[in-house]
């Protein structure tokens, strides 16, 4: 096993980690097919992290989920097998990753004084795992009813890498689990506007329930929110919570019926922002449809296909503005953090659920 003062370190490393891509040279990591995993070696302006727990994205642990037909075993094989090939987290079906949680072991002598970091700090990183070097060496097991595995493992940030340090006032799982999707309520807010309809597609996922919140909180009492979940068990936690002035239940795999259904639901009036937060494929088409002429959808599922989206807003004839979740926005960590101490309603849920 190595230890943080076995690991060689060099110098020269790039800010982005092109370094550590070994197939196809001289790319970057995210799009690489294979990254140096190695944690014997460490570059002078990379930071090294004794991984505690993967929260591995919701469209790729569906995936994996579903191939696996549910059998924890082989969800376990299947997660060490792309990390054994890739040297990342990253699912070749969907092309997605996830965020960790660990603890800093080494910061490279290339950071000192440039970063507000010190060796034992908790971290959860808030980019992708499908860029950042992952070498495991054990998975503990996975938290029931969450995408969270446990693990023993190490793991590479580079310099232009963030994170978050994790707050003093909430479990670390809880923390983890809510850093993950930070980018879709931190966008919500930026994109609502008082007084307009917004309609939340996966109304009731992790990220669903803190964009509704977001969404009520800024249209405020002239505006509309409406939530849409497929099955009725989770219809009826988004109406428990209460941020959802309709909620529809529906396949977002069928537009014609969500369309008409929030049209029944608003008075005929298309959503000003659409907001995408489901875990499966083919979901375009519903979030165009419920989306007004000039509108805004707003894509964080990282199911969706730029082309379905593309050609099928053309095909529709609607000229609105399509966003790609970036799951990056500036102060994204904060505000999604604020809203588990706004409300105490989902800090508990959350809590039940992740902590
Ligand atoms: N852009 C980024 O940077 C970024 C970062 C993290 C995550 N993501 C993506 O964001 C999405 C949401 O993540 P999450 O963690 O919030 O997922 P989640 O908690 O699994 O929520 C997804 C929700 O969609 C619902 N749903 C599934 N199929 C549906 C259907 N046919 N019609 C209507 N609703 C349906 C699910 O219901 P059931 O539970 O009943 O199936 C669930 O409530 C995922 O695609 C994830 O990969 C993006």
């Amino acid at each position: 096993m190595t230890t943080a003062s076995t690991i060689t370190v060099k110098k020269g490393g790039n800010p982005f980690g092109a370094h550590r891509v070994l197939e196809p040279k001289g790319g970057l990591p995210q799009p690489a097919v294979r990254l140096d995993n190695g944690m014997d070696h460490l570059h002078d302006n990379e930071i090294l992290v004794n991984v505690n727990t993967l929260n591995i994205d919701s469209a790729s642990f569906t995936q994996i989920k579903g191939e696996a037909g549910g059998d924890e075993e082989k969800i376990k094989a299947s997660i060490l097998k792309i990390v054994e090939e890739r040297g990342k987290m990253q699912n070749p079906v969907t092309g997605s990753g996830g965020m960790f949680y660990g603890r800093v072991a080494k910061i490279g002598p290339a950071l000192a004084g440039r970063i507000d970091l010190k060796e034992g700090d908790k971290i959860a990183s808030l980019v992708s795992l499908s860029l950042t070097p992952l070498k495991i060496e054990k998975i503990l097991g996975i938290k029931k009813g969450t995408e969270q595995v446990n693990v023993v493992a190490k793991a590479i940030l580079f310099e232009s890498g963030i994170y978050a340090k994790l707050p003093a006032d909430m479990p670390e799982k809880l923390a983890l689990a809510i850093l993950d999707v930070a980018g879709a309520p931190a966008q919500t807010a930026k994109l609502v506007r008082p007084n307009q309809v917004v309609a939340i597609i996966g109304a009731g996922g992790k990220s669903g329930i803190l964009c509704a919140y977001e969404a009520r909180k800024i249209a405020g009492v002239a505006g509309l929110v409406v939530g849409l979940e497929y099955s009725r068990e989770a219809c009826g936690k988004v109406k428990a919570y209460g941020f959802c002035h309709h909620v529809i239940q529906a396949d977002a795999t069928d537009a014609l019926d969500c369309h008409k259904k929030l049209m029944e639901a608003t008075g005929d009036r298309e959503a000003d922002v659409v907001i995408n937060c489901v875990n499966i494929p083919n979901t375009e088409m519903a979030s165009i449809l419920m989306c007004r002429d000039q509108g805004i959808v707003y894509f964080f599922s990282m199911a969706t296909s730029f082309t379905k989206a593309a050609l099928g807003a053309e095909g529709v004839g609607k000229d609105i503005t399509m966003l790609v979740g970036n799951g990056y926005t500036r102060h994204h960590a904060d505000t999604t953090l604020n809203i588990l101490r706004e409300s105490p309603e989902i800090r508990d849920a959350y809590e039940k659920q992740f902590a």
